[in-house]
């Protein structure tokens, strides 16, 4: 009877611990993702995984509460010239979205919960002028809304891989006007086992080029310890 207890006790344990040890490799940088101490953690855990579950949904609260984030991003004269345009993977517009994206990238985004788009307006709102910074600005305004995304335990994943002409002509962008300068998916994690093969290797955080060959001192080439 003590035998049998004792078992079931173990057995609920270990049931325990490899699930504590799941949640535990699905947060864990698998990579020497090595930060300079001070570094806020938010900047290095931010990654852009493709394993995603497609049973998470996106209510509308988050996904406002996403881009909200986006629109307190600087800009140029204040000019806020990004535009996000989203389509929810249980809304009408998904999988028009979707088929806008490479073939490589339909593999794993058609289980996120949203794909999107990062547009912007080429001139200035109060001027007629072109607005050199607008990409600059919508960059800033992804980045904010993406540690917003991660702030929710959200991720995103931006893509270059996608038809810029069929994404323009599909939510009615007209090319003198703006730029659909990016695509983008948002998901809830899920194990890189669910992705196709030739993907898995990938799913982990990656490294970065060290500081040296970021920053320079008064000209380029010269590494900030100078
Ligand atoms: C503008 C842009 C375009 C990207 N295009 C793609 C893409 O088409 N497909 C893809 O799988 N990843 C794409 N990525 C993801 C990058 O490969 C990834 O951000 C980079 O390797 C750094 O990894 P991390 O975001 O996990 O830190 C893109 C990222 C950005 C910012």
């Amino acid at each position: 009877m003590r035998q049998a207890t004792g078992n079931a006790l173990s057995a609920a344990l270990i049931a325990a611990i490899s699930s504590i040890e799941k949640e535990y490799t699905m947060s864990l940088d698998r990579t020497e993702r090595n930060a300079r101490p001070g570094v806020d953690r938010q900047f290095i855990d931010r990654w852009s995984p493709r394993a995603f579950d497609p049973t998470q949904e996106i209510s509308r609260e988050e996904i406002e509460i996403i881009f909200s984030a986006a629109r307190w991003s600087p800009s140029c004269f204040n000019d806020q010239p990004w535009q996000f345009v989203v389509a929810p993977r249980t809304g009408l517009d998904f999988q028009d979205f979707l088929e806008t994206l490479a073939p490589k990238n339909q593999k794993w985004a058609k289980k996120a919960a949203l794909i999107g788009y990062v547009v912007c307006r080429r001139h200035f709102a109060e001027k007629e002028a072109k607005n050199a910074w607008a990409e600059f600005d919508s960059g800033a305004a992804w980045m904010a809304m993406t540690l917003q995304a991660n702030a929710l335990g959200w991720y995103t994943h931006g893509m270059g891989g996608f038809d810029q002409a069929q994404a323009a002509k599909r939510i009615g962008a007209d090319g003198n006007a703006y730029k659909v300068i990016c695509a983008f998916a948002i998901g809830k994690r899920s194990d890189p086992s669910t992705l196709p093969e030739d993907l898995r290797d990938a799913e982990s955080p990656n490294g970065r080029k060290p500081l040296s060959e970021v920053v320079q001192f008064g000209h380029l080439g010269t590494p900030p310890t100078a």
